[in-house]
């Protein structure tokens, strides 16, 4: 068994693979929390709290007139609040009485074999071949018979513990929770480096490192979706941590709305990490005998660097996140149509480009926004999922067989979250979007949102994308929301419960999903929100694949894929090869380097094909040939990220290599020419060091170590130019 419970010293211990992670009921049975990190043996390591009189740290009631038990000072798994501890707490409530306070102790704890159940809510689920432990923990204040169930599951051969928390109010009194983070840990040592994925709308998941330093530091989203801003993906490391050395714990928040991860210093040098719902605009109503979930964090630890804890993260996604039975399929090449016509389409200048797009190796094509309603820009529209026959003449239904006769499949762009004002849904259902009565209204690119806290709102979603869905042959689907939540009030709900619209927006969402996406199992589902503005676990559940952002530049690409990576698997990063220009920031590339970067996720293309020259045609072809040889290598390798956007180096450059080391793709892109410049290096890893590998194309064999250690020379290239590897094992 994973999870087991030592009876003597009443100590629970959780062991991955890899890891080991420790708790300890304590006198008057508080909840510390001892170790994560590296496996060890199963010793009770409560001897590293070393109790002291410290001033203005309080002392529980129990503890009489001993003033070195206090909760401000001791590690703890789920804090209290309002009682004894100062720092940042897991939980804050409002109680019956009016009275802020919650102190949890433990009343009673289960061990089972598989994962515990998560109501609503997207979670990892164990596969074939998977050990899956699970604990709870029951704690419970006394006073209020507020109970919080700690659950947690150890997917041990994964190196991967999940958490996460039920609150249930088993009182006699309405209480309200203002706030539930779904993981808490007290590490009893502040010598670490917080990181994070910052950025904004086109320039998503740009990495932050900052040391851990007194008082609190914070990330987050109050958008209503996880947002381009900030991704839940957060790492604590030590400082000197890097992509090979360095001890790293990761914390993924399985969820697509707000969120908060907070990191506290405190008095004494020791470090809390809290990440769950964002308390900002969350207030939950729990009448006696209610329960509220909150989403799972998934947990990782590395002892060797950032690649490791991707490969971690990497391989646990691919196998027990998504639904999708694509996550294990070759996926199809797209063309999308947005960045070739934008608005400005009939159906003969879409065949066309389908049509040229054929002999560039296009196996699918997308029609993106404006084939239905009255859509001829972003200003209408939205909500009513007919098709304009302006645009498609003869309907869905003909254009699709149309397509389908040109030898591609077809996939169709909706954003079923959203309504405009100019519709015919918001003229006949004002009070579906989410405002506030008497309130004017806020816009964001001029579209409202979906009250998706309401049954009869997700329900009317539900049966109209179905009905399009259904009414042709549609096999891919991309899902867009194009603007963040504001005024989250909702017509149909009383004054107390308003706190919770931003959640039940969340619930409502999967509610959606879970009715349509995975009513398709035969439909690809891509995942969009304006790019990654909702690129999270959460979304990962039902899409296989996200459209990673709106900017197709390969070399801005380059630092959003490279963020990315650190989480989420290279399988999931849809990428397209779109025309130069650039349409986002005018810059040239060549369309191999564009392809190359594009390769480094699931490569489509996005531009206008009849406008292509014969050469940049063959170009693509031979592309296309070449990212289906590499295919597997992509999807289901290793990834190393072998230079870092903020390193000082003039390149960038990155490697996939197979699960069992015979094979690897090594990619480079020159981004800052310099005349007469040094050579370059470039020393690869993730090599068996003793075998034989090849260079396809090039003479002589060489040892894996001599390939990571000595390094393959690059050639003198141009700027923006870029190379591609192939190793080879050949000899063991
Ligand atoms: C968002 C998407 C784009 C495109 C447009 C259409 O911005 O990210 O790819 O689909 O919407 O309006």
């Amino acid at each position: 068994m994973a999870v087991r419970y030592l009876e003597e010293n009443r100590t629970f211990v959780l062991h991955t693979k890899h890891s080991t992670y420790q708790m300890k009921v304590s006198d008057y049975d508080y909840l510390l929390h001892l170790y994560y990190g590296e496996r060890i043996e199963d010793k009770d390591l409560s001897y590293l709290i070393k109790p002291q009189d410290r001033g203005f740290s309080p002392n529980p009631n129990e503890a009489g007139n001993d003033r070195t038990f206090s909760l401000d000072v001791f590690p703890q798994e789920f804090s209290s609040d309002g009682c004894c501890d100062f720092r940042k707490s897991s939980i804050e409530v409002k109680n019956g009485d009016g009275s802020y306070a919650f102190m949890g102790k433990v009343i009673k704890h289960k061990i089972y074999k598989g994962k515990y159940a998560l109501e609503g809510l997207p979670a990892l689920f164990p596969v074939e071949g998977d050990t899956v432990d699970t604990l709870e923990i029951w704690l419970q204040d006394l006073v209020t018979k507020v109970t919080v169930v700690l659950c947690y599951s150890v997917f041990e051969e994964k190196d991967i513990i999940t958490r996460a928390v039920k609150v249930i109010n088993q009182g006699e009194k309405t209480m309200y929770l203002n706030r539930i983070m779904s993981v808490m840990i007290d590490y009893m040592e502040s010598a670490f480096d917080f990181i994070h994925f910052d950025g904004r709308h086109a320039m998503e998941r740009k990495l932050t490192r900052t040391p851990v330093s007194y008082g609190v530091q914070g990330i987050g989203s109050t958008r209503g979706a996880s947002s381009h801003q900030h991704n839940p993906f957060v790492i604590l490391c030590d400082h000197e941590a890097n992509e090979d050395y360095g001890d790293c714990y990761g914390f993924s928040l399985v969820y697509s709305g707000n969120f908060r991860c907070e990191v506290e210093k405190d008095q004494f040098d020791q470090t809390r990490i809290l990440f769950g719902i964002n308390p900002k605009g969350f207030s939950y109503q729990l009448k006696p005998g209610e329960q509220f979930t909150a989403p799972e964090v998934v947990l990782a630890y590395s002892d060797k660097g950032f690649s490791k804890l991707s490969h971690l993260y990497h391989d646990v996604y691919r196998s027990n996140l998504c639904r999708s039975p694509y996550t294990k399929m070759l996926r199809p090449i797209v063309i999308n149509s947005w960045e070739a016509t934008y608005f400005d389409f009939d159906d003969e200048k879409l065949l066309n480009i389908a049509k040229e797009s054929v002999d560039m190796g296009v196996e699918l094509f997308v029609l993106d926004d404006g084939w239905f309603g009255k859509r001829d820009n972003d200003n209408s529209g939205l909500g009513d999922w007919k098709v304009n026959t302006n645009k498609l003449r003869y309907g869905l239904t003909d254009f699709v067989n149309r397509i389908n006769q040109l030898g591609l499949r077809f996939g169709l762009w909706i954003e079923p979250e959203m309504v405009s004002e100019d519709s015919d849904l918001y003229r006949a259902h004002p009070d579906w979007c989410l405002s506030i009565n008497g309130r004017p209204v806020t816009r964001g690119r001029n579209q409202l949102v979906l009250d998706l806290s309401r049954r009869d709102v997700c329900d009317y979603i539900i049966n109209s994308i179905n009905e399009v869905i259904e009414s042709a042959n549609i096999e891919y689907i991309k899902w867009d929301m194009n603007r963040n939540i504001t005024e989250a009030w909702s017509y149909v709900t009383e004054p107390e419960k308003q706190g919770e619209i931003y959640h039940r927006y969340i619930l409502g969402l999967y509610y959606i999903l879970d009715h349509i996406v995975l009513t398709h199992p035969d439909v690809l589902f891509v995942g969009c929100a304006g790019g990654g503005g909702r690129f999270d676990p959460g979304m990962l559940y039902y899409h296989p694949q996200i459209w990673c952002s709106d900017n197709t530049d390969a070399v801005n690409r380059l630092d959003i894929q490279y963020g990315t990576s650190f989480v989420y698997p290279i399988s999931c990063i849809e990428s397209h090869v779109s025309v130069c220009p650039n349409h986002q920031t005018g810059r040239t590339v060549p369309i191999e380097t564009r392809g190359v970067v594009a390769m480094d996720g699931i490569l489509g293309y996005e531009l206008d094909a009849t406008k292509l020259t014969d050469e940049e045609k063959a170009t693509c072809r031979s592309q296309v040939k070449e990212y289906l040889k590499y295919y597997s290598l992509i999807a289901d390798g290793d990834y190393y990220r072998l230079t870092s956007p903020y390193d000082d180096t003039r390149y960038v450059a990155w490697q996939h290599v197979s699960k069992d080391k015979k094979e690897s793709l090594v990619s480079f892109v020159l981004t800052d020419k310099e005349f007469n410049e040094p050579q370059i290096y470039l020393k690869v890893k993730g090599l068996q060091a003793t075998t034989l590998y090849e260079i396809e194309g090039e003479k002589g064999l060489y040892s894996g170590k001599i390939l990571m250690k000595a390094g393959i020379p690059v050639p003198v290239i141009g700027q923006y130019e870029s190379v591609q590897y192939h190793l080879i094992a050949k000899e063991e």
